[in-house]
């Protein structure tokens, strides 16, 4: 499941709009419904309202009803280079998976045959949520 998950962020990847950056980053999110969301950065000659995977991904998944997780698939590189193994999802990205997904959530990382599984709890600790509210 994992190594199919980043063989579709891969092929999501292709859709990336990074005219700026030349980074183009692919995301494969799996709701417990079973149902697979992709996404892929869209950047903008603004700068800000650039969108990244991961968040492409779960936009698409809450807009569509989907709002329970099990696990992430994100890929990134340079264009025309080999994939990083080292991205792992920016700050902003990490508030927004807080916000639906237990500590448990998984992140899967690096390449269809080289990629390491963390949780949200570990790349997320001492986060802010709802029950500070
Ligand atoms: N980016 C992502 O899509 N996800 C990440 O986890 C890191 C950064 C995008 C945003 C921007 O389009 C480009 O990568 C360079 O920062």
């Amino acid at each position: 499941m994992k190594k199919q998950l980043i063989e579709t962020a891969v092929k999501a990847r292709e859709m990336a709009y990074a005219p700026y950056s030349h980074y183009k980053v692919g995301a494969a999110l799996l709701a417990k419904s079973g149902k697979i969301y992709t996404g892929c950065n869209v950047e903008n000659a603004s700068f800000t309202p650039t969108n990244c995977a991961e968040r492409t991904a779960f936009f698409k998944a809450i807009s569509e009803g989907d709002r329970e997780f099990e696990m992430i698939a994100i890929v990134a590189g340079k264009d025309g280079e080999e994939l990083s193994k080292n991205c792992t999802p920016c700050g902003v990205c990490r508030q927004v998976m807080t916000e639906f997904c237990h500590k448990d959530f998984k992140i899967i990382l690096g390449t269809p045959d080289d990629f390491k599984v963390l949780t949200l709890e570990e790349i997320m600790p001492h986060s802010f949520t709802a029950t500070e509210l």
